[in-house]
């Protein structure tokens, strides 16, 4: 087989076979195909697109490309969540205390954050101490005793889509289907668990902006995992606006404590508690959506869910006081009101934009290396509806820099659109996805 007949077959709109879609996934991650010609690949596969079969075995070639985790040492059905990204996005901080408060075990893998959206590790190390590097024994040893354990993304897992994802990331064949579906389901696959729920955003602050395209991946998510022997559920849910208030590292984990006390903003509390069910049902815990709600709802009421929150911050060596006493938390020095420069209705906010003034506070990394500063972002006073009279506060800048946070409130006042009419209103979650 010949890297360039592959090349030239896709080139020409032809559907690959299992064994040509193995053979550069395994050439390419053992280092024997250069960039050049994967990256050719990636161009043609851009323009003329992978049947389903095709990705299917794009996604099972990319996952068994590296360790399989083996996660039958957890007892129970292992659920994940998977979030496509967007701002303000702290739902495993609140929803993985919930749902291992019902006893459904929740080993998870996540990422750091890059751009504009944010990554659960570094929000989680707003908790002094706090560690992601955990032994693999002593990952399934938490999950066994606690319920809970988060690890950071190893080397060895998927490291076909590791290196892949890099390269689109600089040849500008990142936005198709097939290679954004194959990418995130090869590392849950590989992440080792049970069934999969996956968070699909849509909106301004998402990666499928349109609600058609978010729609489209989910749909070939859910076979994918289906297919694979993963039960797959994903949930559409909006992303243009940010999701709750906070904005930020540490800001965050405070909006998510206490919306584990009971309070916290009324579309995160949704997204937690539809998500959640999912994770009840696809564990096994009820086949019952209500009573799945139900016994969410009352993991908060009951404390359960703060309590399992700090039992799984202090098992991966983090200050678990912070999460009764949230000024623990690091926090700014400045704190800069933004005011409506008129009165009227809150018609839009330029999600990506919030993001990015956060980025520019300090909150996230510009480069994969760049250090950040878990204290600093925004709180929104007013969403999307809300009335504003002119001078009113919309948002509130956390920052330790002046200069910068100067700057980022222009941008944020920019982003943020006021109207004379009440906007109509999005529904928050577009939809649920079981099966195809
Ligand atoms: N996230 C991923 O993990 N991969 C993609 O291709 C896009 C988003």
């Amino acid at each position: 087989m010949r890297m360039y007949d592959i090349i030239m077959k896709k080139r020409n709109g032809g559907t690959l076979t299992g064994d040509e879609i193995a053979f550069f996934v395994e050439g390419y991650t053992r280092g024997e195909i250069p960039d050049y010609q994967v990256s050719a690949l990636m161009m043609a596969i851009y323009f003329q697109k992978m049947t389903g079969q095709e990705t299917l075995a794009l996604t099972m070639a990319m996952a068994h490309s590296g360790d399989m985790l083996d996660l039958s040492a957890i007892h129970g059905i292992k659920v994940d969540k998977h979030s496509t990204g967007g701002v303000g996005d702290k739902t495993s901080l609140a929803l993985a205390p919930m749902v291992a408060a019902c006893g459904i075990p929740v080993a998870k893998m996540s990422g750091r954050g890059l751009g504009h959206t944010g990554g659960t590790i570094d929000k989680l190390e707003s908790f002094p101490g706090f560690t992601t590097a955990l032994s693999q024994e002593q990952f399934l040893e938490n999950v066994n005793r606690i319920g809970i354990a988060i690890m950071g993304q190893t080397a060895d897992l998927a490291p076909a889509d590791r290196k892949l994802y890099a390269l689109r990331d600089v040849t500008a064949t990142v936005d198709n289907l097939s290679l954004i579906a194959s990418s995130i389901m090869s590392k849950k696959l590989a992440a080792g668990a049970d069934a999969i729920v996956l968070d699909v955003k849509t909106g301004s602050g998402a990666f499928m902006k349109a609600e058609e395209d978010a729609r489209a991946l989910a749909a070939e998510m859910v076979r994918i995992g289906n297919n694979a022997g993963r039960r797959t559920i994903a949930v559409i849910s909006d992303m243009d606006q940010p999701l709750g208030y906070a904005v930020g590292n540490a800001l965050e984990v405070r909006e998510a404590i206490d919306t584990l006390k009971g309070g916290g903003p009324s579309d995160f509390r949704e997204l937690c508690l539809t998500l959640g069910t999912q994770m009840l049902l696809a564990g096994g815990k009820t086949q019952d959506p209500e009573e799945a709600q139900d016994m969410l709802q009352k993991s908060i009421e009951n404390g359960d869910a703060l309590r399992k929150l700090a039992q799984f911050v202090e098992a991966q060596g983090g200050d678990a006081r912070a999460v009764y006493d949230p000024g623990l938390l690091p926090h700014a020095s400045l704190q800069l009101p933004l005011a409506a420069p008129v009165s009227g209705y809150v018609s839009h906010i330029a999600c990506d934009e919030v993001g990015i003034c956060s980025l520019m506070l300090g909150g996230g990394r510009e480069t994969k290396d760049s250090q950040i500063d878990l204290s600093v972002g925004l709180v929104l006073q007013k969403k999307v509806g809300d009335y504003v009279e002119a001078g009113e506060v919309l948002a509130i800048l956390h920052a330790n820099d002046e200069s910068r946070a100067v700057q980022a409130g222009e941008r944020f006042l920019k982003a943020c659109h006021i109207g004379t009419q009440a906007p109509g209103k999005r529904p928050f979650i577009k939809e649920v996805l079981t099966d195809f």
